[in-house]
Parts: structure tokens; C-alpha cells; sequence
């Protein structure tokens, strides 16, 4: 249950519908599913192999395992600092979400044109708003994180993800009885192969990964209490499955209410901000109703990732470092506060033009940079560690049984098909392919 709450997140309902759209659904739909299926699934048992048998955070699991190597394996640990580094922005969105759920109650924009002027206005203009809600979503983060694993993280979780479930399963059931549900289908599925370059299968597989929550440890570092005999292979399946679920019914549902209500597809990052609430509008009352429902859904799901983002590195300082879980908690929220700022200042009229490096801004490119680089890179190195550094018996003991006559296929991607796909990601971004 952990595992899929730290998968469910932002990345599902925010990320997945908006990126969706701006490189023209179907095709980009199939190249992520692809990967989810042949990429995301093998690299998920093996972190979660690598904390299941390492038993530690992430730096001491793999000098566990790599006794002999470990002044360099160690490396591959701190993969966990991508998730500080995700969380400089994912807070900063979060408290995007609070906003929303807070105004949602009496305001919802007349048009799309509307909604675009009060977002920009938000996003550009307004740091006290934004900087308010980032400072609460920093608090309560940091306030789950010091109650522990058992007392705050799965508690979280278990009361959260039902609820957030129930939301977008109704929301869905409504979406499927208006008439542009079959519209949101073809958008979805219909392959457009021409809206298709290196950089939409770059972004595709960057996003596999950021939405599974792989390359940068939360898995792992949550595989590490695993019980004994545990089926790493099952646990996987569901945290894939859960994971794709929700973010198609998230898409098809949002772009159906989009088509619906004439709202438009507002490219980028402002999709659920601008167009969805203008289509909420539309419904009249119940919209407001609606809005609350689906802006409490989204925190729901950003807050349980949140937690899993600076978990492995609070584990990091308390296991290497003997800190207390509250001074490690305090001391992790604080880093992604503080540069959170920054994040949220580089969005801000006057403050943006120093902030902006290239053609991305600050902000959009900490999300660059760990999505389509720091967590392929953390999949390449732990699809090699476990494909050639951890010894194979021990690998087949454990998955054998579990995985069956796939073991070979699985072993066998995770040694070749994988290092190679990760590759390639890397040479176009580097601009060689
Ligand atoms: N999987 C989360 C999402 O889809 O929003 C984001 C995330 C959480 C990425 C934890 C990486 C991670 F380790
Ligand atoms: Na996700």
C-alpha cells in the first residue's frame, strides 16, 4: 500500500494527462505504456530485490551486497537525492493544489480565458499565496515523516489512497456517461505517430519512471521492511498496475470533462489548473462540489508520494549518520523548502528573468533534470547491479520461485534489454541522436 501510494501521485493526474497532450495522445500513450510494461515492471522487482535483501537504506543496502566493491556501489545509494530534488517542485505544486481545493469552495472561472488570467496571476504574480501553501504542504510532510514508518507513513497511506480511489472512480463513473467519453477514447488510443521525435520517446520513458517512482531509492528504501517471504513479483505487479489504472481512468476522465464542456486542452502544466476548473464550471453547483472533490484527490495523492520522495534520504542520515528521525526529517524538508523557494520564485514576474537558464526557467528544469536524467540513470545502475554485480543464484533464489519460467526473460532484460534502452535515452539528450 505504500509502495502505490509513493507510485500514485502527481505524476498520474497532474503530469501524466497534461504531457499526454501536448505530444497528441495515442502514440505517446503507447510508447509509455510499453515502457511501463517492459522497462518500468523489471526495474521494479529489481529495487525492490535490492532493498529487500540489503535491509538498509539505500547507500548501506548496496555496500551489503556488494561487499567487495562497495567504495564504489555505495554510489548507486544516492539516487535517494533525486527525490529532494523532485520534491524542490512537487511541494511547490502541492500548494498550487491547496489553493485550489481553498478557492474551488466559492470560485470556479466562467471561461477558459478567465481561468488562464486568475492561474498566470497565481503562477506570476502572487509569491505570498504560493509561498503560504508551499510552507504548509513543508509542514505537514515533515510532520508524517517524523512519526516514522509505521506510525506516520502507513497510516498516511491506508487512510489516503481509499479515499483518493473512490473520488477518481466516481468522478470516472459520471465521465463515462457523458457523450465526449468516446472522443477522450480516441484521443487516448488513436496512434498520431507524426507528433512522435526523440524528444516525445525521451519524455515517455522519463516518465515511466517518475511514475512507477523508480531510479531514485523510495521503493527500495520501503522494500527494505518488507517481511521475509514476501512476493516481490506480486507486490510489483500491483504497485504497475494500480499505477497505469489510475492514470489512464485520471486522463480519460479529464479530457472527457475538457471535450465536454468545451474547455479546450490548455497545453502544459496548467491543464488540471485552467481547463478542468472552466469545465467545472459548466456543471453548474455540483461544480463547485466537483472541483473540491478532485483538487482533495490530487493533494491526497501528491502528499503519499511526497512522503516517499524524502524518506530514503531521512533513512540515509538516520541509519549512516545515527540522527534521530525528527532532526533527519526537519533537516531533509528544510533543504527541499528553501530551494523550493527558488523554484517558486523562478515562475514569478521580476524574479524570473534572473532565474531562467537556456529555455527553461529554474523550476522546469529541476523537473528536466530528475525526470529524464537522475531516474533513468538510477534504473541503468540498479538494472546492472542486480544483472551483473549481485550474484546470479542468489538473484534466483529468491525470484525464481516467484517469477517462474519468466525469470530468464526478466533476467535477461534487465542485462541487456534495459541498460541499452536506458542508453539511448541518454545519447538524445545529449543531443546525439
Ligand atoms: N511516482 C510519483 C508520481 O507519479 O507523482 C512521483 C515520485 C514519487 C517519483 C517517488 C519518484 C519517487 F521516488
Ligand atoms: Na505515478
Amino acid at each position: 500500500m505504500a509502495a502505490a501510494g509513493s507510485a500514485v501521485g502527481l505524476g498520474n493526474i497532474w503530469k501524466f494527462p497534461y504531457i499526454a497532450g501536448e505530444y497528441g495522445g495515442g502514440a505517446f500513450v503507447l510508447i509509455y505504456l510499453v515502457t511501463v510494461l517492459l522497462i518500468g515492471f523489471s526495474i521494479m522487482i529489481a529495487e525492490m530485490l535490492i532493498g529487500y535483501m540489503g535491509r538498509k537504506d539505500g547507500v548501506t543496502s548496496f555496500e551489503n551486497l556488494a561487499p567487495k566493491h562497495k567504495h564504489i556501489w555505495k554510489y548507486g545509494g544516492f539516487q535517494g537525492l533525486a527525490g529532494l530534488f523532485i520534491m524542490i517542485f512537487y511541494s511547490v505544486v502541492i500548494g498550487w493544489i491547496f489553493h485550489y481545493i481553498v478557492t474551488s469552495l466559492s470560485y470556479l472561472p466562467a471561461t477558459v480565458k478567465e481561468a488562464e488570467t486568475t492561474f498566470n496571476a497565481m503562477l506570476h504574480t502572487d509569491i505570498w499565496t504560493q509561498l503560504f501553501y508551499h510552507t504548509i504542504a513543508f509542514i505537514w510532510i515533515t510532520h508524517v515523516l517524523t512519526r516514522g514508518i509505521k506510525g506516520g507513513i502507513e497510516k498516511v497511506n491506508m487512510v489516503l489512497m481509499p479515499t483518493l480511489m473512490i473520488i477518481l472512480l466516481g468522478m470516472f463513473a459520471y465521465a463515462t456517461t457523458l457523450d465526449s467519453f468516446g472522443r477522450a477514447v480516441n484521443f487516448m488510443f488513436e496512434p498520431d505517430w507524426s507528433k512522435i521525435d526523440s524528444e516525445a520517446f525521451v519524455t515517455a520513458v522519463g516518465h515511466a519512471f517518475f511514475t512507477l517512482s523508480l531510479g531514485m531509492g523510495a521503493i527500495m528504501t520501503y522494500s527494505a521492511s518488507m517481511e521475509k517471504n514476501s512476493n516481490l513479483v506480486q507486490n510489483a505487479f500491483w504497485v504497475v498496475f494500480l499505477d497505469t489504472t489510475i492514470a489512464i481512468v485520471a486522463g480519460l476522465m479529464l479530457f472527457t470533462f475538457l471535450y465536454q464542456y468545451g474547455a479546450g486542452p490548455a497545453k502544459g502544466p496548467g491543464l488540471v489548473f485552467i481547463s478542468l476548473p472552466a469545465a467545472f464550471y459548466e456543471m453548474g453547483i455540483i461544480g463547485n462540489f466537483f472541483a473540491v472533490l478532485f483538487f482533495l484527490a490530487l493533494a491526497f495523492a501528491g502528499l503519499t508520494s511526497s512522503v516517499s520522495l524524502v524518506e530514503p534520504m531521512v533513512q540515509y542520515f538516520i541509519d549512516r549518520f545515527s540522527w534521530s528521525r525528527v532532526k533527519a526529517s526537519v533537516a531533509m524538508g528544510l533543504f527541499f523548502y528553501l530551494i523550493g523557494i527558488i523554484a517558486l520564485l523562478s515562475n514569478i514576474d521580476g524574479y524570473k528573468e534572473a532565474l531562467t537558464f537556456g529555455d527553461k526557467n529554474f523550476f522546469d528544469w529541476v523537473d528536466h533534470v530528475t525526470a529524464a536524467i537522475m531516474l533513468p540513470l538510477g534504473g541503468l545502475i540498479m538494472a546492472l547491479f542486480v544483472g551483473f554485480v549481485i550474484e546470479k543464484q542468489r538473484v534466483e533464489s529468491i525470484l525464481r520461485p516467484q517469477l517462474g519460467f519468466a525469470f530468464e526473460a526478466w533476467y535477461f532484460s534487465l542485462r541487456y534489454i534495459t541498460p541499452v534502452a536506458m542508453f539511448i535515452v541518454m545519447l538524445s539528450l545529449m543531443g546525439v541522436l
